[in-house]
C-alpha cells in the first residue's frame, strides 16, 4: 500500500483534489491511501470549508493555518510546516496541484527530503515570470518526479524545456472530469432576465492597481449596458477589500457584486450566463467546458488553447477592448472541448501513481 500526502491550500486546489480523492476512494483504495494537508492559505468558510463539504473531500489530517501574508513569509511558513509533517510520517509521494504558493511549498519540502513529487496541472506557461504563479509552476515542474499534463500544448512546453519524456504523463484535465461529473447533477439552465455576464477579478496585478481595477470595472459596466445585460460579480475577499477602500465606488449600475460562490453555484451560474469575463485560469476553463465564451481580463493566458480556437479573447484592462470582446463573443456558442482530454484524467493520474 502506497501512502500519499496531498497538499492543498487555495480554492481551485480543493476542486482539483476532489477529483483525485474520489478516484482513489472509488478505484484504488486497495493500492493507495491518502492524507490531506491544508496549508491554510485560504481560510474563510466561503473560500475553503464550503468546498470540502460540497465536494465530499476527506477532512484534512493536517491544517497548518498559515493564512495570508507576503509571498516569502507565507511560503516559508508552509515549507517549514510541511517539512515537519514529512519528518514525522513516512509518505511515498507528495501530490501538488496547479501553481499557488501552497504548490511550490509542498514540492520544495518534499524534494529536499527525497520524497517523489507528483504535479497535477504541470507544463502550463504564461511566459510572464513577473506572475507569482509562473514562478511557482516553473519551479514545481523542475522538481517533480511525474508531471501530469492536461494538454498536448503543455507537453510541448515541457519538451521544449528539455524534460525527459518518461516524466511526462498527458492525462487530460481534472477540471473537465469535475465539470462533466457535476454538470449532470445540476438543474436545467434557467432563462434569466436581463441576460447575465458572470465576471470575476482576483489577480493581484488587477486588484492592487486602482487604475487597472477601475478600468476593468468600467469596461464590464459599459459592456453590460451595451448588451442590455447585467454583470454578476462574485467577489474574492481581496477584491472586495480593494473596492471598499476606494474613495468613490467604482461599481457601475450594471454590476451586481455578490459573495464568493461555491463550486456547484459556480457551475449553475455558468449555465445561466451568456458570457464570462475573468482573470481566473480555472474559470476560463470551466467556461469553455460549459461551452460559454470568455473575455480574459489579462494580457496573456496559460490556457492559450481556448484563445486559439476562438472561444476566448484577451482584453487586458482596456475598457474598449473589453466592450468590443463582449460584443464579439455575445452570440458565440463554443464547440465541444477536445483539447483537455475525455473527463477521465483523475483515473489516469491515480493509476500512474499506483503503478510506479
Ligand atoms: C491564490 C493563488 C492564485 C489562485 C488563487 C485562487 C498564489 C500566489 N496565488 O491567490 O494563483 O488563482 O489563490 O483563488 O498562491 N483572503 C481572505 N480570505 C481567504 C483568502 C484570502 O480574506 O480565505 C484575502 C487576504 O487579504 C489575502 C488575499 O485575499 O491577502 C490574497 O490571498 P492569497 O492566498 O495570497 O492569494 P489569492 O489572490 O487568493
Amino acid at each position: 500500500m502506497k501512502r500519499i500526502l496531498t497538499i492543498v491550500g487555495a480554492r481551485p486546489q480543493f476542486i482539483k483534489a476532489a477529483a483525485i480523492s474520489h478516484a482513489i476512494r472509488d478505484l484504488y483504495a486497495d493500492k493507495l491511501t491518502e492524507d490531506i494537508l491544508h496549508t491554510g492559505q485560504h481560510y474563510d468558510d466561503r473560500m475553503s470549508a464550503t468546498f470540502f463539504k460540497e465536494l465530499d473531500i476527506p477532512t484534512p489530517r493536517y491544517n497548518l493555518g498559515v493564512g495570508s501574508g507576503a509571498h516569502g513569509h507565507q511560503t516559508a511558513l508552509m515549507l517549514s510546516g510541511i517539512e515537519e509533517v514529512l519528518q514525522q510520517e513516512r509518505y511515498d509521494g507528495v501530490l501538488v496541484y496547479g501553481d499557488t504558493n501552497s504548490t511550490l511549498a509542498g514540492a520544495l519540502a518534499a524534494v529536499k527530503m527525497q520524497v517523489p513529487v507528483y504535479h497535477v496541472e504541470a507544463g502550463l506557461r504564461s511566459f510572464r515570470m513577473s506572475m507569482p504563479e509562473e514562478v511557482n509552476r516553473v519551479l514545481t515542474d523542475q522538481v517533480s518526479t511525474l508531471l501530469f499534463v492536461p494538454t498536448e500544448k503543455a507537453v510541448k512546453n515541457l519538451e521544449r524545456e528539455g524534460f525527459d519524456k518518461d516524466r511526462i504523463v498527458c492525462c487530460g484535465d481534472v477540471m473537465l472530469d469535475n465539470v462533466m461529473h457535476y454538470a449532470a447533477l445540476l438543474p436545467q439552465p434557467e432563462a434569466v432576465t436581463p441576460p447575465t455576464i458572470l465576471a470575476t477579478i482576483h489577480r493581484d496585478f488587477n486588484t492592487d492597481s486602482p487604475e487597472r481595477l477601475t478600468n476593468i470595472l468600467s469596461g464590464l459596466n459599459e459592456a453590460a449596458e451595451a448588451l442590455g445585460a447585467q454583470v454578476v460579480l462574485p467577489l474574492h475577499p481581496r477584491t472586495r477589500n480593494r473596492i471598499d477602500s476606494m474613495a468613490t465606488n467604482p461599481l457601475g449600475g450594471h454590476i451586481r457584486p455578490i459573495e464568493p460562490l461555491s463550486y456547484l453555484e459556480t457551475l449553475a451560474a455558468l449555465r445561466n450566463a451568456r458570457l464570462v469575463m475573468t482573470d481566473s485560469g480555472g474559470l476560463q476553463k470551466e467556461a469553455f467546458f460549459s461551452r460559454r465564451p470568455c473575455a480574459v481580463l489579462r494580457a496573456e493566458t496559460e490556457w492559450s488553447e481556448i484563445v486559439d480556437c476562438g472561444a476566448a479573447i484577451l482584453t487586458d484592462d482596456d475598457p474598449q477592448r473589453i466592450v468590443q470582446a463582449a460584443k464579439q463573443l455575445w452570440k458565440l456558442h463554443p464547440a465541444e472541448p477536445t483539447q483537455f482530454g475525455d473527463g477521465h484524467a483523475a483515473e489516469r493520474i491515480v493509476g500512474a501513481i499506483a503503478g510506479r
